[in-house]
């Protein structure tokens, strides 16, 4: 493969930054310049780029990583019943030797099962072991793993003891407010996992009914915040630098996690972590610089997974195809690519005819899926 890719005159610096127009407030301010502490674990960033399945393999958290050196990240979720079975690691567990801080997230209904696989997971390099106690997808959940965890709190807290009594590290858990509108026990199930162990609770302001639709109650999440000793994390609809302060100064949580803000996007999480830093604006991409960071995702992703890596590598490719005359089309091109150089070649061109006024700065403010 020989896509050639001058980084270094292309892709955004990550330590230029511009006026501040907005800034944090003293209480905020001072309520984050410790470090985030999960258990034993030091964290040096409040902002945590979240599990995504079929996206936050190796190579994205590397991207994200560039921008974010400090934050916490986490693999995709592995199913621990999988894990039970085979001799050889799945992909999805794979962490770079250097790669810190980094959670492995789980998902299953057994204890057992689960700290089996947790031990796995630490022999891989992960810092911390999250469970997954808030997907909403019908073949996770009528398992009885993610969300559906929320309907049976005893197993929930039997899983966080049970995983916490066999390894060493920190054990926490991603959650969301409830099964549905009128079934919220968001406070309750949290109280119930933090006495069984947890170190962080990750909260997503939305009931599984919502899926993602609708907006993330973020009330909910400063509700469990007040009902809490541990950390508790901010999640759902952080797309910007201006939500991640507004949802922080709403829950008073100890940090935020983005998510589908991220997706063609890998710089936001650093955008946010600068600002939460410095209180000053980091010089976000201009187009050219995003899709010159789209060549570079879709020569790693190949690299690292070969024909399956170009196949995965289109609807990352079409995410980062936005906000220019023309985008559409290339997308609907980019989602059909076969090749790197295709790929490459699609996104040279778009780039050759995106006038100079067009290379303008701007932040990503919204949802995109
Ligand atoms: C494509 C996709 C994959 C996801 N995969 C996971 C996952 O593996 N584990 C998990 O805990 N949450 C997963 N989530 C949920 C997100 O981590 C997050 O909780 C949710 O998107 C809400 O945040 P947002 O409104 O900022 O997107 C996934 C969401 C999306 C859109």
């Amino acid at each position: 493969m020989s896509v050639a890719l001058n980084l270094h005159q292309t892709t955004q610096d990550p330590h230029s930054s511009i006026s501040n127009p907005h800034a944090l407030s003293p209480a905020l301010k001072s309520r984050l310049a410790t470090p985030l502490k999960i258990g034993t674990v030091e964290v040096h960033s409040r902002v945590l780029q979240s599990p995504l399945s079929g996206v936050t393999d190796l190579v994205f958290r590397r991207l994200v990583r560039r921008y974010a050196p400090e934050s916490m990240m986490y693999t995709e979720m592995v199913s621990a019943a999988e894990l039970h079975h085979v001799h050889k690691l799945p992909k999805v567990m794979e962490v770079d030797p250097d790669e810190r801080p980094i959670s492995i997230q789980l998902f299953d209904r057994r204890p057992e099962f689960l700290a089996e696989a947790a031990k796995k997971a630490v022999d891989q390099g992960a810092d911390t072991i999250d469970i997954n106690m808030g997907c909403p997808v019908n073949k996770i959940t009528k398992n009885g793993g993610g969300s559906s965890l929320l309907r049976d709190p005893d197993t929930a807290a039997r899983i966080v003891e049970t995983v916490s009594t066999a390894v060493s590290v920190p054990v926490t858990a991603k959650t969301r407010i409830g099964w549905s509108e009128d079934d919220i026990n968001a406070v309750d199930f949290a109280r119930r996992l933090e006495a069984a162990g947890a170190q962080m609770l990750t909260l997503h302001g939305r009931t599984r009914s919502q899926g993602y639709n609708g907006t993330a109650d973020w009330d909910w999440i400063a509700k469990v915040k007040q009902a809490l000793s541990i950390p508790v994390i901010a999640n759902g609809d952080i797309f910007s630098v201006e939500a991640a302060i507004a949802c922080l100064e709403q829950t008073q949580a100890d940090g935020v996690m983005c998510s589908r803000g991220t997706l063609g996007y890998p710089f936001l999480v650093g955008e946010i972590d600068h600002f939460l830093k410095t209180g000053e604006y980091r010089q976000p991409p201009t187009v050219v610089e995003r899709l010159r960071c789209a060549q570079e995702h879709l020569i790693m992703l190949a690299e690292y997974k070969g024909k399956s890596g170009i196949r995965q590598a289109r609807k990352h490719m079409a995410w980062y195809a936005k906000g220019f005359d023309g985008a559409a089309e290339l997308r609907d091109q980019l989602c059909r690519i076969e090749s790197v150089e295709a790929g490459c070649g699609l996104l040279d061109d778009a780039i050759t005819v995106i006038s100079p006024e067009r290379c303008h700065h701007s932040h990503r403010k919204t949802a995109i899926v």
